[in-house]
């Protein structure tokens, strides 16, 4: 028999964008430059030569998307704020014209009932502060945590839930490592420095945010994490796990709560030794309120290739993702067992799928309503163990700018044509509102 899993009063259920992927609105209202507005502008580094200049237009269509949470009956959303909106040079003369836009967003969801979570960085740095060096350059620590302090000034009297960083790992591989993001640096001692400067924005921010929010403050940080499988019981593929773990692992997670890096062990993996200064560690590791977690797939670590080994099951996403519920649940006890961050909050879950617009303008995403359906009942699995799960943010709301993707990958719960902008709400999006009016979800 299916049995019915029942989450906790209370629990955030939600959806998550970022700015650059929905915005548009690239260039209005005083904005500055981001490094992804050059980055996408420069030919061959996006898929088809898109770019966020339009994205979902959702600056001046906001008041509709916020009507479409409401009729999915949302509790919360999050959202990134763009730096560049609110000091286009990254420092110094603040554009008020770019706070009025998150004030009045702000508001709006207040007005719906729906709990707003704000991401101060989702990847789009002002191009001036690149300029400058970046993340590699300290100073760029410091204008963070400046910019944090007027967005919490403002916004911190509505505003109770605060991510600092969206997956600042991906930030320093990716953009400093292999740079396939910008700024497209490939050099591995910046990919290190930047990591640790992106940490050290971190908590420098999380005490501007909490000098200016209220005493609901709640602050956090989201990481990608993934668990690790090694693909058989062979030596070989252990030690590949192993390696896998410390760098997709323990590279942020111990600096955060446990004060220290493992570069001894990593330094044999290649990753080079940044600078830091003394008290940086201090600042980095203090107590946040939750973890934010993005999952999307579990990793499998492989020293060779052979038979006999762990095999990924053969349902994939469209962008070749190994659908693997279980390893959200491994995951969450994982974090819970080493780390026992005081609550976590999944802030990014959900799968692209090349989803049809049919001519009733309905869109039978059964896929991803299988996907979500099976990755709440994982997250159910972990409450019932005793992690302290406290919400969940469907990526995404809308379709949108997939970084180098482009527009080629949806993963909304509602369809953007982009050629109209009208918004349909896919069949995923239908479901979702049924197991939040339920506040839980039909087993598989
Ligand atoms: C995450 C990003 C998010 C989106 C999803 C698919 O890594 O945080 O912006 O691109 O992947």
């Amino acid at each position: 028999m299916t049995e019915f899993y029942q989450f906790p009063g209370g629990f955030a259920w939600g959806a998550a964008t970022a700015a650059y992927q929905i915005e548009g609105a690239a260039s209005e209202d005083g904005k500055g430059v981001s490094i992804w507005d050059t980055f996408a502008h420069t030919p061959g580094k996006v898929l088809n030569g898109d770019t966020g200049d339009v994205a979902c237009n959702h600056y001046h269509r906001y008041l509709q998307d916020i009507a479409l949470m409401q009729e999915l009956g949302l509790n919360a959303y999050r959202f990134s704020i763009a730096w560049p909106r609110i000091l286009p040079s990254g420092r110094g003369e603040i554009n008020s014209a770019g706070l009025d836009f998150y004030d009045r967003l702000v508001d709006a969801l207040l007005a719906a009932g729906i709990v707003p979570y704000a991401t101060l960085y989702h990847w789009d740095l002002p191009q001036t502060l690149q300029d400058q060096g970046g993340w590699v350059n300290r100073e760029t620590s410091k204008a963070f945590a400046e910019y944090a302090q007027i967005v919490a000034a403002r916004l911190g009297d509505r505003v109770q839930h605060w991510i600092t960083h969206n997956e600042p790992l991906v930030v320093a591989l990716h953009g400093h490592l292999y740079g396939h993001h910008p700024p497209a640096v490939q050099d591995a001692t910046a990919a290190s420095q930047a990591a640790h400067d992106l940490l050290l924005s971190h908590g420098l921010a999380m005490s501007a945010i909490r000098a200016a929010g209220s005493s609901q403050t709640q602050v956090g940080i989201t990481l990608n994490l993934h668990p690790i499988y090694p693909a058989s019981d062979d030596e070989e593929d252990r030690a590949v796990a192993r390696r896998d773990e410390l760098i997709y692992q323990s590279w942020l997670l111990d600096p955060l709560f446990r004060g220290a890096y493992p570069f001894d062990a990593m330094q044999a993996h290649g990753v080079e030794h940044p600078t830091i200064e003394a008290g940086d560690l201090e600042i980095i590791s203090q107590p946040m309120d939750f973890l934010g977690v993005n999952y999307y797939t579990r990793m499998i670590a492989t020293g060779s290739v052979g038979d006999g080994k762990l095999k990924p099951e053969d349902e994939h996403t469209a962008m070749g993702w190994e659908v693997y519920p279980d390893g959200l649940r491994v995951l969450l006890e994982l974090l819970h067992q080493k780390y026992a961050p005081k609550a976590i909050y999944i802030t990014e879950n959900g799968a692209a799928y090349e989803d049809v617009l049919r001519a009733d303008g309905t869109v039978q995403d059964e896929a991803r309503q299988r996907y979500l359906q099976r990755h709440f009942c994982a997250a159910h699995a972990a409450l019932q163990m005793g992690v302290p799960l406290r919400g969940y943010f469907v990526w995404s709301l809308l379709d949108n700018f997939e970084w180098t993707y482009g527009y080629s990958q949806r993963f909304g719960i509602i369809y953007i044509d982009y050629a109209t902008q009208q918004r349909h709400i896919k069949q995923s999006g239908y479901f979702y509102r049924d197991v939040i009016a339920r506040n839980g979800v039909m087993g598989e």
